[in-house]
């Protein structure tokens, strides 16, 4: 087998494209969510991240990376003006309909109506759960870090609320993400379905 060995610039001097879907596959697999939010007029808005990632769990809060807000970035602009928002697992079955919320359609078209996927109430809140996906969270908006190496935000958000199927849930408390057939992503648009081989004790000394 022969190895390709890449610098930082040659791998300067790759198109956009090349460049992009190279470096995006580097971080291994990532979680596949669709981040659901409304304006104050009840506009809702749904998006598809892979990069939502455990910050803690006491309290227990999850951080996704925001683009930089170079174009108009619905999702952020929701979180900021209400302060609430929801992360949806994808599941196999809604790997069409999730992707497609990645294209960027006019403020006042919501995805939802756009790809069929079903926006349902989060009473008390004016963001929505999206009803198909089998792992819902919803979440309060607490902070936000600037990535200053490239305008990237970390927003941080504390789960308020969560839902899933009581029969994917281990004894321990752990979830069966195989069990609820999560998908995850690699780079921007390979799709797979993860098998459990093992799970592996606590490790103490
Ligand atoms: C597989 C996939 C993963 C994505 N992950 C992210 C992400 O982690 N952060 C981000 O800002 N945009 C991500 N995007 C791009 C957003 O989905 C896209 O910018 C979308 O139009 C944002 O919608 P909004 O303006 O309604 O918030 C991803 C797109 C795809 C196809």
């Amino acid at each position: 087998m022969s190895i390709v060995t890449l610098t930082e610039s040659e791998l300067g001097r790759l198109g956009k494209v090349p460049r992009l879907n190279l470096v995006n596959s580097l971080s291994g697999y990532k979680s596949a969510n669709l981040i659901a939010t409304s304006n104050s007029k009840g506009q809702t808005n749904l998006a598809i991240f892979s990069s939502v990632m455990h910050l803690g769990s006491d309290p227990a809060l999850l951080g996704f990376i925001l683009r930089p807000t170079t174009v108009a970035r619905h999702t952020y602009e929701n979180i900021k003006e209400t302060g609430d928002y929801t992360i949806n697992h994808i599941h196999e079955d809604m790997i069409d309909s999730a992707h497609q919320t990645s294209a960027r359609y006019p403020a006042d078209q919501s995805e939802f109506e756009a790809t069929g996927l079903t926006a349902i109430p989060w009473d008390g809140h004016l963001a929505p759960f999206v009803e198909q996906s089998k792992i819902q969270v919803g979440l309060k908006f607490e902070e936000e870090h600037m990535i200053r190496a490239n305008r990237t935000r970390l927003i941080v958000g504390r789960i308020l609320e969560m839902r899933f199927p009581e029969e994917i849930q281990h004894p321990d408390g752990t979830l069966d993400l195989a069990k609820a057939k999560i998908v995850t992503i690699s780079g921007a648009d390979t799709y797979s379905l993860p098998a459990t081989i093992r799970r592996m004790p606590y490790v103490r000394l």
